[in-house]
């Protein structure tokens, strides 16, 4: 433990109009950030503006909001030109009849459609609900009708996974490509764009009326619809400046896809609250497409995840030196535990120090994070966000010492932090049951120096490169599949993507265990759900661990595959 805590790497390149750390924490004050959005002048506010129609207005008119490649498109779009075309899609939705609060769902891949279709729903109030284009029917389906979602953009490759017979709420399905034919209930995206003004009202908001719900995975049930509203855009602000180090000048990347929270706060929010310029590359990851992008774009501010920064360090360093990756400056992760060595690794052949964020989808943005002005030490998450207070406590809210590990809690509220959890108020109560703490569900322990160090979830969320995956919604899937009696799902500790999810299955009568079935089985989970949360370890057993009352003992299951010691076993069947 000792040559953990003492390994440091110092600031190399201060950023100059950047306070310590210290100084920042003792004089700053969120009601600072406030002053520079509308409510200040008007008492109302829309992310949409904010994002984009106020720097038309402050002489930023023509500079590139949007960066957007892919193997067939390469395309840029001004801050002008984002405001047209969102206003444009916000005329297409006024003329549907959609209201402020509605919920509109996003379920396509990264273009810049995406992008135009999200800017004009927050410009007429609507919440957005953003989905991962790899979502399959059911995970679709779960989504849209938890939060009874009015309309839906998609392509017409997804628009046979959206159930429309089995979403009652559902009226309008915008469908952005070229073969697709308007009918009931189906609207052409891009005719409808081409017929709509580049002119519109703005919905006037309350700071705390909705803006986003994510869709995220817990231990057990469904998954849950966390719900930001528009004040979270001053933590937005905020990080983008003391923790992604926004300044005018810079071009900045996150490969994070809006399915993720990551890719709406940090994909969208921060960087154009705060005027950067904003890449987008969309298909699929290979390191010389990603050096080529930074290369292509002179990015200067790089914010990605633990599981890339494996994969790319596992291509080798030769692939990095085909490269030119000197527009680099700071270069940040989130998502799971930053390897010491990924960041040993990142000095060396990119010679930047990968600065750890933590965070959740509750949170709404960055709460623990290593600054640009602060020492890392390798492996830990790093330091409470000015203005916000992190503490390890223990079941009954106590505080804990240095080195003492416990539940990872904050201090509520913080601008951020969700407002609910979509049509199910206990769960969401569930994180605040401690006096005055939203408890994290990590478990992590606090350094003398007041450094934070991860140490595992404390329920049986999996964490895939980076996905939060629950294991209930694999396990009920998994038990659809006729073979398949009973199953229990968890995280198998793997050296690129953190875990992988393994899958613990009695078969039913008549069934025999083989690869064959094996790989149905993933392919079953894999078409019904989503390839992330398809099993890739599948092992048969007569018969699984369970409770008394019949809930499977993931606990167990883990302890078997790890070889340790099962615990306390009272409450088991037999
Ligand atoms: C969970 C939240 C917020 C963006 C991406 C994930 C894990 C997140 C770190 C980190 C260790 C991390 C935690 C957390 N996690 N960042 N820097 N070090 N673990 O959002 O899907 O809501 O997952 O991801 O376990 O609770 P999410």
């Amino acid at each position: 433990m000792e040559n953990l805590h003492q390994e440091r790497v110092a600031v190399t390149a201060v950023n100059p109009n950047m306070r310590s750390y210290e100084e920042t924490y003792s004089s700053f004050q969120f009601e600072e950030v406030e002053k520079q959005f509308s409510w200040y002048e008007t008492g109302k506010v829309n992310m949409a503006y904010e994002l984009i129609d106020r720097h038309v207005h402050n002489g930023l008119s023509d500079k590139i909001a949007l960066y957007y490649s892919d193997n067939a498109r390469d395309e840029q779009y001004t801050f002008a030109d984002l405001s047209k075309q969102s206003n444009r899609f916000a005329n297409v939705l006024r003329k549907l009849g959609i209201n402020k609060g509605e919920r509109i769902f996003i379920f396509m891949p990264r273009t810049p459609e995406l992008y135009f279709s999200l800017l004009g729903s927050l410009k007429v109030g609507a919440v957005v609900g953003p989905l991962f284009e790899a979502f399959m029917e059911s995970a679709v389906k779960d989504r849209l009708l938890d939060s009874e979602a009015v309309a839906i953009v998609t392509t017409p490759a997804l628009l046979g996974r959206i159930p429309r017979s089995e979403l009652p709420s559902l009226k309008h399905i915008i469908v952005f490509g070229d073969e697709v034919e308007a009918g009931e209930g189906i609207v052409n995206f891009s005719s409808e764009m081409a017929q709509a003004s580049e002119e519109a009202e703005i919905e006037w908001l309350g700071r705390e009326d909705g803006l986003i719900i994510h869709y995220t995975s817990g231990s057990t049930g469904k998954p849950k619809g966390v719900f930001h509203v528009q004040n979270a855009m001053i933590q937005h602000y905020y990080t983008g400046k003391v923790v992604l180090d926004l300044k005018s000048d810079d071009i900045y990347w996150c490969t994070a896809d809006p399915g993720w929270v990551t890719g709406t706060s940090y994909g969208i929010f921060a960087p154009w609250l705060n005027g950067a310029s904003n890449v987008i590359r969309g298909g699929r990851f290979s390191p010389s497409d990603w050096y080529n992008t930074i290369q292509k774009y002179g990015v200067t501010v790089w914010y990605s995840a633990p599981t890339a920064f494996r994969m790319l360090m596992g291509a080798g360093d030769d692939t990095v030196k085909q490269f030119d990756l000197s527009s680099l400056r700071h270069v940040l992760s989130v998502g799971e535990p930053l390897n010491p060595e990924v960041v040993r690794w990142g000095l060396k052949v990119y010679n930047q120090r990968i600065h750890d964020t933590w965070w959740m989808t509750e949170t709404g943005g960055q709460l623990i994070c290593n600054y640009p002005s602060m020492e890392i030490k390798p492996g830990s998450m790093g330091k409470p966000l000015p203005g916000v207070q992190a503490a390890i406590i223990d079941d009954s809210g106590n505080e804990l010492p240095p080195y003492r590990m416990g539940n990872l809690a904050i201090r509520t509220p913080w601008p951020s932090m969700m407002r609910k959890i979509w049509n199910n108020p206990s769960k969401y109560e569930e994180y605040f049951r401690l006096q005055g703490w939203y408890v994290s569900g990590d478990s992590a322990y606090q350094d003398e120096d007041g450094y934070f160090w991860f140490q595992g979830r404390i329920d049986d969320v999996i964490n895939t490169s980076g996905e939060r995956v629950g294991p209930f919604e694999v396990e009920s899937k998994l038990v659809e599949h006729p073979a398949v009696a009973e199953a229990g799902v968890i995280g198998k500790p793997d050296p690129m993507r953190g875990e992988i999810i393994k899958a613990f299955i009695s078969l039913r009568e008549g069934y025999e265990a083989s690869e064959e079935l094996k790989q149905d089985i993933y392919k079953f989970v894999k078409e019904g759900l989503s390839a992330h949360a398809a099993p890739r370890e599948i092992e048969f057993k007569d018969k699984l661990p369970k409770t008394r009352s019949g809930k499977i003992m993931r606990r167990v299951l883990k302890a078997w595959e790890l070889s340790l010691p099962t615990g306390d076993l009272s409450t088991i069947e037999d």
